[in-house]
């Protein structure tokens, strides 16, 4: 039910780097992070690019917003000096540039599809289809783990990419987990419910186990948070103290 790894870099390199870039992914390696969650979003013309927010001035310097940006202006932009002078001058990857990087040192991928509002089903069915196209070797190998698992908060974005990649799987990101969870995961096909650990309760979790869904969390920054909800079922989760949890921690 979850055949990919227990513990997953947030945003790329967690807190230790400056979020969604390369340096990220090199921080997590560094620390022995072979597992990496991170973030999708279409420029203007239609690419995807590795960030979180819509805006841009909180991590990438400049103004206005990501779908009105296009891709090679977005790639020019420095995403690393917020963090620190240390990374000034970090680029916005593009999508394809994390499963190049990724690929080469198998790094596994839960990319989470974040469409800007009203860019939902371009951006699922984007993400999911470059992903079939560059994992066509691993998908039909058949092993989960060795090609991505997609998540996100947006039904319609995880509905265009199953339409569009059937066999990309995908993971439905829920804050809280509402009644019909069962009824919606299966309209999406979905192999795993994602959700926030602050709302999650022991019942919940043997709920979605007993259902057959992979069960991850999001963000666990606390070692022994991470071994309650471990114990309560929990199949995984993402953090940011890459430094704190390391990729082998257990209960
Ligand atoms: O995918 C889990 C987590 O990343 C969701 O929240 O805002 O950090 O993308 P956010
Ligand atoms: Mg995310």
């Amino acid at each position: 039910m979850w055949p990919y790894p227990k513990i997953v870099a947030h945003r790329g390199g967690g807190t230790l780097a400056p979020e969604n870039t390369v340096a990220g992914l090199r921080a997590g390696l560094a620390y022995g992070f072979r597992a990496v969650e991170f973030d999708v979003m279409l420029s203007r013309d239609g690419i995807g690019m590795v960030v979180h927010d819509p805006e841009l001035g909180r991590t990438v310097a400049g103004q206005g917003s990501v779908a009105q940006t296009d891709a090679a202006a977005l790639a020019a932009l420095d995403a690393g000096s917020w963090f620190s002078p240390e990374f000034r001058g970090e680029p916005v990857p593009f999508y394809t540039q994390f499963i190049d990087y990724c690929k080469a040192q198998r790094i596994w991928m839960n990319v989470e599809i974040k469409p800007a509002d009203g860019f939902e089903a371009a951006t699922g069915a984007w993400v999911a289809k470059i992903t079939r196209d560059n994992y066509a070797a691993e998908l039909a190998a058949g092993d989960p783990a060795g090609y991505p698992l997609l998540s996100s908060f947006s039904f319609a974005a995880l509905a265009a990419a199953r339409d569009s990649a059937p066999e990309v799987p995908r993971g439905y990101l829920l804050d809280t987990i509402p009644a019909d969870w069962q009824q919606q995961a299966k309209a999406l096909d979905a192999v795993a419910i994602h959700t926030n650990h602050k709302h999650l309760t022991p019942a919940l979790a043997a709920q979605i186990k007993e259902g057959g869904y992979g069960l991850f969390c999001y963000t666990v920054n606390d070692p022994a948070r991470g071994r309650e909800i471990l114990s309560w079922g929990v199949d995984g989760f993402c953090t940011d103290r890459i430094d704190l949890i390391g990729p082998s921690f257990d209960i």
